[in-house]
This record gives C-alpha cells, structure tokens and sequence, in this order.
C-alpha cells in the first residue's frame, strides 16, 4: 500500500493537525511507500513573506520529526524540492472542469474568511491532486476537510483516464480517524491555521495554558451540573484522555459543583503530558540543522525517482516531448 499526506507551511502544527493527520502518518509509515510532505507551493496561497515561509517550512520538518516520523521508515521532503508536481499539476488542469473547482468548500470558506481569492488559491486542488497522483498513491491520511479534495482528486485521474483511454493515473482514498476527523479551534469552529483559533502542539507551557484558559464558556455558575457532550473544554480532553479518565471528569460536569476553570486544567495538564516526549525530541533536534537538512534532501532525491517515472507516463500518454505515441 502506498501513503502519502501533506501539510502545507502556514504557522505551527495545531492539534486539529495532529489528531486528524499527524497521527495517522506515525501510524503509517513503514508501509511500502510512505511518503510525507511539506506543502509549501499550497502555503504560497496565504504566506508572502519569504522568511516567514522559509522558517515555517522548516519547523514543520521539525515537528513531524519530534512528533515520531521516522526518517528510516518513511520518506519526508519539501514539496518544492520535487518541480515535478508542477508540471503535472499543469497537465492536470487541462483536463479540469472549472465547474468541479467552483464546488470546494475549502476555497469559498477561506475566500470568505478574507483569503485573496487568487487563481492559485482556485486551482489548489489540482496541485494537491497532482501531489497524490504524481507518486502513485493508494491511501491518503487526512483530516474530515479534506475529503472533497479526494474526491476531486479521484475524479480528475478519472477524467485524464479516460480522455488519454488508459489507467495512466491511479485512485487514491482518503483515509480518515472517526476521532480526530474534526478537530474543534478555541471558537468552536474548525481548528485552523487560516481562522487563527488554533492550539499549537509546540506553544510553550505559559502562552498554552493562558490560550486553554481564556477560551470562552457558557455562564453556568460553578454548582450547576454542567454537560460534558456539548463542551469544548470537553472535547479537548477527549483528545488526550483515556476511557476511564474521561468518564471520570464527565462525572464531574453531571454532578454540579465543577468550574470550567478546572475542567482547563485538565486539559492543559494532560495536553503537556500527551506531548512531553515530543517536546524533548524537538529540543534535541534543533541542536542538529544539518541532520534536518539531510533528511530532506534524502527525501527529494527519493520522491522524484518515482515522480519522474510517472511524470513520464503522463507525458507520453498524452504526446508531450520525444515520445511516439505507439
Ligand atoms: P490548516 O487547516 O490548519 O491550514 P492544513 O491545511 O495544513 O491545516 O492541514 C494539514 C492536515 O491536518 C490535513 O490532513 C487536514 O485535514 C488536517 N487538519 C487540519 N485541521 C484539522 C482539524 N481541525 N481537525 C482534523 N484534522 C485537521
Ligand atoms: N490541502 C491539504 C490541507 O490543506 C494539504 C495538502 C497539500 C495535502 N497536498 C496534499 C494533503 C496532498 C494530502 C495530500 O490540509
């Protein structure tokens, strides 16, 4: 089977991140092909400023690592390092309706939320379909949002299939965890980097526990029972609790007598929990840039010897370069 997902280079890893993706590539990786990339051409859409990217792009690298991906068993580069997936994105969009573009909701959300709603920004699906296509990719470990993306994907290797009468592009699925399928940001919203109402994995104890303490709460006074199903301070201990201790604190909301300032509490301590040994790791690997570097480039060299193999399928299935069609 093979994997791959993307993150795109726009700020700090959150736990909508984690739970709904990052999680899964641990999971994953080892499988015959696991491939994980850092999207910085998707960042473009939304970073313009070249240091800001340049140090996103690189953090990102660094989280996957402290967060388990192992460079051993998986392949991890930086999308831009592979030019190849811009020319099949090219390819791609000439056999892309503008209909199918104008029903994602990923763009009209973000256009709504003030994004510039550029070409680039229109056409991101085709570049995160060549992104799967471009390496043959079975399976795609992602969040809920990103499902129409897969679809589109699939409907758009279809589409080439059937124009160029051949399976030169293969279908790929979305693979996606019940729990961490949407992950809810400190508005109750979905988490995003775009919405600024994120949760990041690597803030520090301070900032983190002032973020998990102001989030808003309803006004029920501390004696009244609470209900732990319809809280978002509950939904965020789910995260990282286990069975037991979650039915252990929704004991607490039943009974009345809690504050929502304790239930905080528990969050932010089993959040610090959750994450201490990745915390650890990352300290120790920004002692070593060179490693990081090397890891990425290893990574490159991997994913284009198999871009460029179906690259050059695609380009002779539809009469590019020196190619007689046969
Ligand atoms: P963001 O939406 O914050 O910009 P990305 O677009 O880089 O994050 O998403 C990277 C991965 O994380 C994708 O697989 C996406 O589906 C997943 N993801 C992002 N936000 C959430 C969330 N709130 N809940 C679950 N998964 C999420
Ligand atoms: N669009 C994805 C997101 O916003 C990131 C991404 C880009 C991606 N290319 C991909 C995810 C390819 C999976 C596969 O989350």
């Amino acid at each position: 089977m093979k994997v791959l997902s993307g993150i795109q280079s726009t700020g700090r890893p959150h736990w909508g991140n984690y739970f709904g993706a990052i999680q899964q590539y641990i999971a994953l990786q080892g499988n015959e092909q696991s491939f994980y990339f850092i999207a910085d051409f998707h960042a473009l859409t939304s970073v313009r400023d070249p240091k800001v990217l340049q140090e996103s792009t690189w953090n990102a690298a660094l989280d996957l690592l402290a967060l388990g991906l192992d460079p051993k068993r998986a392949t991890l580069f930086r999308q831009s390092d592979v030019p190849e997936v811009t020319e099949l994105m090219w390819i791609l969009l000439t056999v892309t309706q503008h209909s199918l573009l104008e029903k994602c909701h990923s763009y009209k959300d973000k256009v709504a939320k003030g994004i510039p709603p550029d070409a680039g920004l229109f056409t991101y699906p085709v570049l995160m379909a060549a992104d799967i296509l471009l390496y043959d990719s079975d399976v795609v470990p992602v969040g809920a949002d990103q499902i129409q993306h897969l679809e589109v994907t699939r409907d758009i290797a279809q589409r080439f299939n059937s124009i160029y009468g051949g399976e030169y592009l293969r279908l790929p699925t979305a693979r996606v965890l019940e729990a961490g399928a949407k992950v809810l940001g400190t508005d109750g919203e979905k988490m995003s980097k775009s919405y600024g109402n994120t949760i990041e994995i690597f803030d520090a104890d301070k900032p983190l526990r002032k973020k998990i303490m102001s989030i808003k709460t309803d006004s029920t006074p501390v004696e009244a029972p609470k209900n732990p199903d319809t809280c978002l301070i509950f939904s965020f201990y789910k995260l990282f609790a286990s069975p037991s201790e979650q039915a252990a604190l929704a004991d607490k909301y039943r009974a009345g007598g809690m504050g929502y300032g304790e239930a905080k509490q528990a969050v932010y301590e089993a959040a610090m929990n959750y994450f201490a040994d990745a915390r650890a790791r990352r300290t120790e690997l920004a002692n070593h840039p060179e490693r990081v570097e090397e890891i990425l480039m290893e990574g490159a060299t991997r994913a284009r010897s198999v871009g460029q193999q179906v690259l050059d399928r695609v380009r002779t299935a539809c009469g590019l370069g020196n190619h007689r069609v046969k």
